[in-house]
């Protein structure tokens, strides 16, 4: 059984105009300049990042890929009985949770895969490419298009569940929104359900430039000007600017920022309005939090959750974390 549902319309999920271009406005009239990074990912930025993912310099999907691989027996182990959900928030292409859905039905294991994605175009592909390669097989899945929440509230009663967030999509979020994020899940994914979360763990400080720093880096970063430019009619330039990031020890974060290389004034015409930037003033554009163990450690219990394992790759630069909720 493989079907798709979309669990709202894409005008009540998706930025109208007017959104991106309050969003824009905001973030380039601030004394320092800044744009939130989900603003990267349309169509051309996620298919940027996809690249991005594949590349054996950019740590966390290598490593996370391995940690799939090499652990994927621990992770079978929590599945029990039958009527199990296997939810996915954020699933994106999918890529690594595939490896695991092989391995489950290897294993003769019976349950429902639920990929939970705001981009339609992602379900749809994950729906088929699964429908392709299983369709001889007892795999049920239902793509649901929406927000992460909304998915959960379509599943988390119909059995136990095992929520699979991975990636770095946590990494992204600061420490207070990460902790909301996590208090709410937790309330979610009900007494008997584990959580199976990934973390791109602090590692060397040139370990983290140079996976920040690759030109596909660069090219999606600066792909947020293109963006301006189609849709605001904005005259940005990309050859003018270049991208950089950085981890910052004071925040914890590696930092991207977007440098002017001139002295320039931008026009956006939409907004109707210029901005101006010196030479070598920053845009900052993303912002990925690298943990310790410790902080992992301490997010958990502060979000109702207690820790079941840590799966590591090889040279522990992540770690997929399972939890349970405390009672
Ligand atoms: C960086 S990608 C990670 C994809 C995949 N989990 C991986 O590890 O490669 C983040 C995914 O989360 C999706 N996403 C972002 N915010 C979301 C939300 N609020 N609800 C559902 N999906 C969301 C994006 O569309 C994107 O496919």
């Amino acid at each position: 059984m493989f079907n798709t549902k979309k669990l709202k319309s894409a005008k009540e999920y998706f930025l109208s105009e007017e959104q991106f271009a309050d969003t824009v406005n905001a973030g380039l009239s601030l004394k320092k300049k800044s744009l939130p990074s989900w603003l990267l990912f349309d169509k051309v930025g996620s298919e940027i990042f996809k690249k991005i993912t594949e590349l054996p310099g950019y740590l966390p999907a290598a490593s996370e890929f391995e940690i799939i691989r090499s652990h994927k027996n621990d992770i079978a182990k929590l599945i029990t009985g039958n009527s199990f959900n296997l939810i996915e928030l954020g699933s994106g292409d999918g890529c690594k949770t595939q490896i695991l859905i092989k391995h489950l039905l290897n294993e003769g294991l019976d349950f429902h895969y639920f990929p939970i994605d705001i981009s339609s175009g992602a379900v749809t592909n994950l729906v088929r490419s699964l429908e392709d390669n299983y369709y001889n097989t007892s795999l049920k899945v239902t793509g649901l298009i929406g927000d992460y929440f909304d998915g959960l509230d379509t599943v988390k009663n119909n059995g136990k569940n095992l929520v699979l967030f991975l990636g770095v999509s946590l990494n992204n979020m600061d420490l207070g929104m990460a902790k909301v994020f996590l208090e709410r899940l937790s309330q979610t994914i009900g007494p008997e359900g584990y959580l199976l979360i990934g973390f791109d763990l602090m590692k060397d400080p040139k370990l983290l430039y140079s996976a920040y720093n690759d030109p596909l880096f660069e090219k999606f970063n600066l792909h947020l000007l293109d963006r301006i430019n189609q849709e605001l009619d904005g005259g940005f330039k990309k050859e003018y600017f270049l991208q950089q990031g950085q981890f910052n020890p004071i925040t914890g974060a590696v930092e991207s920022y977007l440098y002017s290389m001139h002295d320039q004034t931008i026009h956006v015409k939409k907004l109707n309005k210029k901005f101006n930037f010196n030479a070598w003033e920053t845009i900052q554009t993303e912002k990925s939090f690298k943990y310790t163990l410790e902080e992992i450690e301490n997010l958990a219990v502060e979000s109702g959750f207690e820790i079941v394992e840590h799966l590591f790759d090889s040279r522990k630069y992540f770690v997929d974390s399972i939890w349970k909720v405390k009672h």
